[in-house]
């Protein structure tokens, strides 16, 4: 009795894990969802930024910093699960030259972290100016990558 109890539990277990084959995410719509969620949070602090940059609201130099912290924590999520079997599919935009092409995207993408790095060091100098052409160099690194590999 207690050994089929074992049994079934190491079967459920198995097929638990068996469950996470897609780089931690059990399904591809969940892989979907995840980076749907990094871009959107991405999309939200850098449009924070946009509109600083462009003067409105007056530059606050705590907010900049943040708003290039929370870029540059978010920059390097989003990749694993662009890489998901399936998930090319469905309700996303993603083109599926990315997996195709996956060391050419992953340069791309590490393209958008080393600008948003520098960004976010920029920031905290505090210097207006060149906050906004390193904003601008970020930008540049968003739509190579859309461009190229969102359809
Ligand atoms: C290396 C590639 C890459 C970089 C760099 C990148 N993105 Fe994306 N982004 C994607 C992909 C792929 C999608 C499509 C995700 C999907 O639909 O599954 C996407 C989708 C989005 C979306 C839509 C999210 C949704 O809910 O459908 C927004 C907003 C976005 N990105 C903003 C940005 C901004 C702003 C930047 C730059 C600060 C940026 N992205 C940089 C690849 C990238």
């Amino acid at each position: 009795m207690k050994i089929t109890l074992k049994v079934v539990l190491c079967g459920a277990l198995l097929t638990a894990m068996g469950g996470l084959a897609f780089a931690g995410f059990a399904k591809p719509e969940d892989a979907i969802r995840y980076r749907q969620a990094v871009m959107t949070v991405i999309g939200q602090h850098f449009g924070r930024l946009a509109a600083v940059v462009k003067g409105q609201p007056p530059y606050d130099t705590n907010e900049v910093e943040h708003n290039a912290a929370v870029l540059r924590t978010m920059a390097d999520l989003a990749w694993e699960a662009v890489m998901v079997p399936g998930s090319d599919k469905g309700d996303t935009t993603l083109n599926a030259l990315a997996m195709k092409e996956k060391d050419n995207f992953m340069a791309v993408a590490q393209q958008f972290e080393s600008a948003v790095q520098k960004l976010e060091q920029t920031a905290k100098t505090g210097d207006i100016e060149a906050v906004k052409v390193q904003f601008g160099e970020v930008a540049k690194s968003c739509k190579a990558c859309h461009s190229t590999y969102r359809k």
